[in-house]
C-alpha cells in the first residue's frame, strides 16, 4: 500500500478512504481546491491526516501562483477555503498556522524559494506526525497487558494520520510486545470507518480483530469480553474532555460502568489550549442522507428527520489517561497537558 497522503510530481495523491476496502484508488489533487473537497467529503479523514492534507494545500495552492500574483491575498483565499472544510479536527488548524507562519517568514523572498519552503515544511509536517504516532505507540504500549482485549472506535489508524495510528499506534506497539492481543473495532455508525478502515487496516498487519456493531459493547464489557478501550481524538480542550467520532462518549460512559480504562491517544497538535472546557469545541454535523442510506439505498423513509452530528465530547472524568508523544497526562489534564506544551 502506498501512504495514506503524498506528495509526488507536484500533485498531492491520496488513498480514496470512501471506497475502502473494496476498492483501493488514489485520489489525485492538482490544486488546492481539490484538497479542499478531499477533506471535505471525506476522502481523507482523521485530524492529524486532516491536517497534513491541508499543510498540502497551502503546498499546492502556492506552487500554482505566478510571479505577478498578489502572494498575500492568494495566500488568504487558499487558507481561508482550507481552514472551512471540517470544523472540529483541531490539526486541521493548527497545520494551516504553522504554514502561515511559514509564508510570512519567506513571502519577500524568490518566488520559486518561497514554494519550495512551503513544500519542504508540508513534508516536515508529514514525517512529524508518523514519528508522533511511534512515540505515542510506545507510551501506549505501557498502559496494555499480554491478553489485552481492547475496544477501540471510529479509525485512528495509519489512514487516519501520517502513518501507524495513534489508537492503532498503541495497539501496534504492544502486538509487536505480546501475541495475545485482541482488538474489538466498533463499527462506527454512520461513515462505518470501524467495519471498513479499522478492520481492513488491522487484518493487514494480522493483528486479530473482531467486528462488533456499535450498541454490542455495553455487553461485551459486562461478560469481560474487553478489558480497555483505547481511541483517538480530534480535538481536546486544556481541560482534558475530548471531541472523538460520535459513540465514543458512549463508549467511555460504559468503560467507568464496568470499571474498564479508557484511554485517548492524540498527538500535542489535537489540543486546543485555547479552550478551557468540552463545551466550547465546535461539534460538525454532516449531512442527514449518512444515517438515511447504506450506500445509495434509503433504510428509512427518505424525508424523515435526522441528527448527524459527527463527533461527540468525552468529559475528562471519563479519561483513564491521555497518551501523547511526550508521555503519558493524567488528571488534572489542565496541568498534566500543560506540562507537555
Ligand atoms: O470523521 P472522521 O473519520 O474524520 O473522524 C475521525 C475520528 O474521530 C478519529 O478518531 C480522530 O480524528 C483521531 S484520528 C488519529
Amino acid at each position: 500500500m502506498r501512504p495514506t497522503i503524498e506528495w509526488n510530481k507536484n500533485k498531492v495523491i491520496m488513498i480514496d478512504q470512501r471506497k475502502l476496502p473494496a476498492e483501493e484508488t488514489y485520489w489525485e489533487c492538482i490544486d488546492y481546491e481539490q484538497v479542499a473537497q478531499a477533506i471535505e467529503k471525506m476522502v481523507i479523514r482523521g485530524a492529524p491526516a486532516i491536517g497534513v492534507a491541508a499543510a498540502y494545500g497551502i503546498g499546492l495552492g502556492m506552487m500554482n501562483i505566478k510571479e505577478d500574483d498578489n502572494r498575500a491575498s492568494a495566500f488568504d483565499i487558499i487558507y481561508s477555503r482550507l481552514e472551512k472544510t471540517r470544523p472540529t479536527a483541531r490539526n486541521l488548524f493548527w497545520a494551516l498556522e504553522r504554514m502561515k507562519k511559514i509564508f510570512q517568514k519567506n513571502q519577500n523572498r524568490s518566488l520559486s524559494e518561497l514554494k519550495n519552503t512551503l513544500l519542504k515544511q508540508a513534508q516536515a509536517l508529514e514525517k512529524e506526525d508518523l514519528e508522533t504516532c511511534q512515540q505515542i505507540g510506545s507510551y501506549g504500549a505501557d498502559l496494555v497487558k499480554d491478553g489485552e482485549r481492547i475496544l477501540t472506535h471510529c479509525n485512528a489508524g495509519a489512514l487516519a494520520t501520517a502513518g501507524y495510528g495513534t489508537a492503532l499506534g498503541v495497539i501496534r506497539s504492544s502486538f509487536k510486545k505480546y501475541k495475545d492481543i485482541k482488538v474489538y473495532a466498533s463499527e462506527t455508525r454512520p461513515f462505518l470507518q470501524g467495519a471498513r478502515l479499522t478492520c481492513w487496516e488491522l487484518q493487514r498487519d494480522r493483528i486479530p480483530v473482531v467486528l462488533i456493531t456499535d450498541n454490542m459493547a455495553g455487553w461485551l464489557m459486562n461478560k469481560g469480553e474487553i478489558s480497555m478501550v483505547v481511541t483517538g481524538a480530534d480535538r481536546i480542550s486544556s481541560n482534558g474532555d475530548t471531541a472523538n467520532k460520535i459513540g465514543t462518549y458512549t463508549a467511555a460512559v460504559l468503560a467507568k460502568e464496568n470499571n474498564i480504562p479508557f484511554y485517548v491517544a492524540a498527538p500535542l497538535s489535537t489540543i486546543d489550549f485555547e479552550l478551557q472546557n468540552g463545551d466550547q469545541i465546535p461539534i460538525e454535523e454532516r449531512d442527514p442522507d449518512e444515517v438515511r442510506k447504506f450506500g445509495e439505498a434509503f433504510i428509512t423513509v427518505p424525508d424523515i428527520e435526522v441528527r448527524n452530528p459527527a463527533f461527540d465530547v468525552t468529559p475528562a472524568s471519563y479519561i483513564t489517561a491521555i497518551i501523547t508523544e511526550k508521555g503519558i497526562a493524567r488528571r488534572p489534564y489542565h496541568k498534566s497537558l500543560s506540562e507537555f506544551k
